[in-house]
């Protein structure tokens, strides 16, 4: 992934997998509230909760006979999204864009009938899309209607906006795309093109591909540049209240844009990926050190700690 050595990466403040396993999530995110993000029904509620913006939750399937009476519950609900609440990587992920009678549409034009979504609902309790096979519980959440405005930037896939989050702090971000590489999935090691996002304006920094730079998406030949993340200030915002609400002090927030509800939180990560530190060409180090100067000040809400990586943490 790297192009350049460890010891060069060292010297530029970038961290590695040791460091970051040992010292940032180690030292900063107890056991015990890990479930608040491995599991996205705790996410959500929590969420919920504490009124921060997430996509609504419509129901759960918690037991094999709940799913003999989803088609009645769905009855009233256009577009929506089945997934397993301790899934990863996309997996078992129904999404719902329409109805057509007894059926339902999905994004490809395909069609599902009644049966075959509670086959997939009874597939998500049984623990088949989740990590270890445990059992799990179908969420039922509402369909996110994507914004236009990163239209052409990504091959397929939707991108999505990661910032990881320290103590509080936003202290750097990114956006991956999906390509014909990727297989329209945002996955940095399947081939998606990671941008590097400032913190201070929410416009593009870096993209890089297979950890090397470029500077136009190789399918859809936007310039990667270009790519600008509106409302930037409000993704921050969201980004740092999850601090409060999950008390881990390293996390990875994922944002998406809705065109009518703005950003909303898709997931949090307790353990987000080192690959965006190539993606802006910069390391968390320096970052992580500043904020921990900043925290020895006095506590601070996330308005102020917003402000406060704006102003320190700005390209
Ligand atoms: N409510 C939703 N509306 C539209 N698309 C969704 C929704 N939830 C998930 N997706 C799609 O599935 C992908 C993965 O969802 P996510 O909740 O992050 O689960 P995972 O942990 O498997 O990554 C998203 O990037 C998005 O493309
Ligand atoms: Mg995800």
């Amino acid at each position: 992934m790297f192009i350049t050595s460890p010891g060069r990466l060292r010297q530029r403040g970038i961290i590695g997998m040791n460091k970051r396993n040992v010292i940032y999530i180690g030292q900063n995110n107890k056991r015990r509230f890990y479930p608040r993000v491995d599991d996205k029904l705790q996410t959500k509620i929590l969420a919920q909760q504490a009124g921060i913006a997430v996509p609504r939750l419509i129901g759960v399937a918690r037991y094999q006979n709940h799913t003999r009476q989803l088609a009645d519950f769905l009855a009233e609900e256009q577009a929506f999204v089945i997934k397993p609440s301790k899934g990863s990587g996309g997996k078992g992920i129904l999404v719902i864009t329409g109805r057509d009678g007894q059926e339902y549409l999905k994004p490809s034009g395909s069609r599902v009938n009644n049966q075959a979504l509670r086959r997939h609902a009874s597939n998500i309790l049984s623990g088949l899309f989740s990590l270890g096979g445990k059992p799990d519980v179908a969420m039922i959440e509402e369909l996110v209607n994507f914004s236009d405005v990163f239209d052409g930037f990504s091959f397929e896939g939707v991108p999505d906006i990661r910032i990881i989050v320290y103590k509080g702090y936003p202290v750097m971000a990114m956006t991956r795309l999906s390509t014909s590489d990727s297989d329209g999935k945002a996955n940095l090691h399947q081939g998606a093109v990671g941008v590097g996002i400032d913190i201070g304006s929410g416009k593009a920094l870096n993209a890089v591909q297979f950890g090397r730079p470029l500077e136009i998406h190789p399918d859809t030949g936007r310039n990667l540049k270009e790519l600008e993340v509106p409302d930037w200030p409000v993704f921050l915002e969201l980004a740092s209240r999850s601090y409060e609400i999950t008390e881990l002090g390293y996390l990875g927030a994922d944002i998406v844009l809705d065109k009518e509800k703005g950003p909303l939180i898709l997931e949090l990560n307790a353990r987000p990926g080192l690959a965006i530190q190539v993606a802006n060409n910069y390391g968390l180090e320096s970052r992580v050190r500043r904020v921990e100067e900043e925290i020895s000040r006095g506590r601070r809400d996330p308005a102020e700690r917003v402000a406060f990586s704006m102003r320190h943490f700005a390209a």
